[in-house]
């Protein structure tokens, strides 16, 4: 039986999320935790999907392409997408997803999703090397599930790597590693959250007071040089300061919440380096930045506080791809 896998990272956002969808650099890594998607023949008349990581296993009609799941509004407009505008033929399968990345946790995990999808699809209809429609199905699955993305996640989730993403621009692949003796860790906080909501928080809150909020974008765009700088010479103590201070940014528009606070000011206290939210905000993810030896002791705290899925990440994975 005709079977195709494809896979795709979650990513970090190290600096500059919100800031980012009004045209602020922002940089991102793809880290080693992926979303595989398996697309299978299939004697049934429907598209079956099961996710047991979501929850799920539904099926969209192929001639009308209604999601059974509102979980699967994005796979749908991708398949529409598929169908009314890249003109091919949707045919009954089977997609099976295994996500090795917290949903909803601000890792990126839908646009993995799409990315896998889209690859995944495109491959098993026969259609090889075509990373610029994988890119235009995940955008459409992206904008179904967030409403206004930047597009980071799904460059992202295609690229991989480590890139400095400005939107409207194509994302500039960089190499950064953390020096010898130094870990990141990253901290699910167990709440989920929509990130089109908060993203509309936040933009609502820098129309509100224009004059303030365009000084907090400026200086998140010019933490983007300091952190560059930072990683180049190894000073790994500025680059905690700097997530710090990028936490203070996100915090005043309105991005942080209770839990995310708790979190990073449990880390701080316990000797890491630097911590800030990741992703949307609410809820989601954190990233904290230790020296090694801490490392062990400050994820004990973090679990300790209620955080779910605490773990060290590399960053710079490879892209989506098609799995053998
Ligand atoms: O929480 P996530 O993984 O969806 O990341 C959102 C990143 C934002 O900058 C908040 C929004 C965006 O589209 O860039």
């Amino acid at each position: 039986m005709k079977q195709v896998t494809a896979s795709a990272p979650g990513k970090i956002i190290l600096f500059g999320e919100h800031f980012v969808v009004k045209g602020t650099r922002s940089i991102a890594s793809a880290i080693s935790r992926r979303v595989y998607v398996s697309i299978t023949e299939t004697d049934s008349r429907y598209i079956r999907i099961i996710s047991p990581e979501a929850g799920l296993d539904s099926v969209i009609d192929p001639e009308t392409l209604k999601p059974g799941d509102p979980m699967l509004a994005p796979l749908a407009s991708m398949l529409e997408y598929i169908r009314d505008t890249l003109g091919y033929r949707i045919i009954p399968v089977t997609i099976r997803v295994k996500s090795e990345l917290p949903i909803g946790a601000g890792l990126g995990s839908s646009a993995a999703f799409s990315a896998a999808f889209a690859r995944a699809f495109l491959a098993f209809i026969g259609e090889e090397d075509s990373l610029e429609l994988v890119r235009k199905i995940s955008i459409v699955g992206e904008t179904r599930a967030h409403g206004k993305p930047s597009g980071i996640d799904t460059a992202m989730a295609i690229e991989g790597g480590t890139i400095i993403y400005k939107r409207g621009e194509n994302p500039l692949k960089i190499s950064l590693s953390l020096p010898e003796g130094y870990s990141l860790i990253v901290a699910n906080t167990g709440v989920e959250r929509s990130t089109r909501e908060v993203v509309e928080f936040v933009l609502g809150r820098a129309d509100k007071m224009v004059k303030v909020s365009s000084l907090l974008y400026e200086a998140a765009d010019r933490l983007i040089d300091l952190a560059l700088r930072a990683f180049k010479s190894g000073d790994m103590e500025l680059l905690g300061e700097l997530m710090d201070v990028n936490q203070g940014l996100l915090y005043s528009m309105g991005a942080s919440s209770g839990v995310i606070e708790r979190l990073l000011w449990a880390a701080r206290k316990n000797g890491a380096l630097g911590a800030k939210l990741t992703g949307a905000g609410w809820g989601g993810s954190i990233i904290v930045l230790v020296e090694e030896t801490l490392s062990s002791v400050i994820k004990k705290v973090l679990v300790d506080e209620g955080a779910l899925d605490v773990f060290e990440v590399s960053l710079g994975e490879p892209g989506v791809r098609v799995e053998e």
